[in-house]
């Protein structure tokens, strides 16, 4: 197992809306290595564009050589993103884990946001050492979703994209969908409880864990979401994305 100072430690990036944050990972700990360092995504945030700033971003850390882990907002497939919801459409068919692999000369493994998320929490975090089928969702710009079964992922469950009500639900219950619409908590709170529920009647999980930046919050709303599931806060909140990815590489084939 890799522990600190180990040169092939895997290294975590993880890219979103407004930054790219990059850190080499220890495992055993279940937490950064060294400090993570975050350079804006550029605009527009294109597969090639995003692949050079991952290039500067590991040039900041010129002794980690070992694996790339890399959390992408869209479903990815062998490395191959096939959906983009909230990022640049040029992403869809983009073979991720050759162009950043081939721009950067390390071992590069592309790994939906919030399977990510929800790696590192099963794994270090909120739902740590709980068994059945636990269910991250991350309330950010869109809804992202783990189902995490004894601790295995089942990949790009994509369950904010769930149409309730004749709508796509992170549409109505994102972060985002607080902020755009100037809803109060308690008005959030519905419409979580709505989507909520529809995963509990869908899933029947043992456990929700709510991350995303807004769950550092979550005392505001979690108790406004009635359903009859246990659920909890995320605890490794931003830096779950870049532990889960680093998590992933290590273990993909
Ligand atoms: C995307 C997911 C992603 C989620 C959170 C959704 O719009 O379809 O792939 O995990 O946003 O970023």
């Amino acid at each position: 197992m890799a522990s600190h100072g180990d040169p092939h430690r895997p290294f975590g990036i993880d890219f979103g809306g407004s930054g790219i944050k990059g850190a080499p990972v220890d495992l055993e700990a279940g937490d950064f290595a060294e400090e993570r360092v975050r350079i804006d995504t550029p605009q527009p945030a294109t597969p090639l564009a995003v692949a050079e700033v991952f290039a500067e971003l590991l040039g900041k850390f010129p002794d980690s050589d070992g694996r790339i882990g890399v959390t992408v907002p869209g479903v990815v497939k062998h490395g191959v993103v096939h959906s983009a919801a909230n990022i640049d459409k040029a992403w869809i068919g983009e073979d991720a884990d050759r162009l950043f692999t081939d721009r950067t000369g390390r071992d590069v493994h592309v790994v939906n946001d919030a399977d990510a998320a929800g790696l590192a929490e099963v794994r270090y975090g909120a739902a740590k050492g709980r068994g059945g089928l636990v269910l991250v969702t991350t309330l950010g710009t869109g809804i992202g979703s783990a189902l995490v079964y004894d601790g295995v992922l089942v990949p790009n469950s994509e369950l904010g994209h769930l149409e309730i009500d004749g709508h796509d639900a992170e549409k109505r219950a994102a972060a985002s969908a607080r902020e755009k619409h100037d809803l109060s908590w308690e008005e959030w709170g519905k419409r979580l409880t709505t989507y909520y529920r529809k995963l509990e009647e869908l899933f029947s999980p043992e456990l929700f864990v709510v991350g995303g930046g807004v769950s550092k919050k979550s005392q505001k709303f979690l108790h406004l979401i009635e359903i009859d599931t246990e659920i909890i806060a995320a605890q490794l909140l931003n830096d779950a994305g870049i532990i889960g990815a680093a998590l992933y590489a290590t273990e993909s084939d």
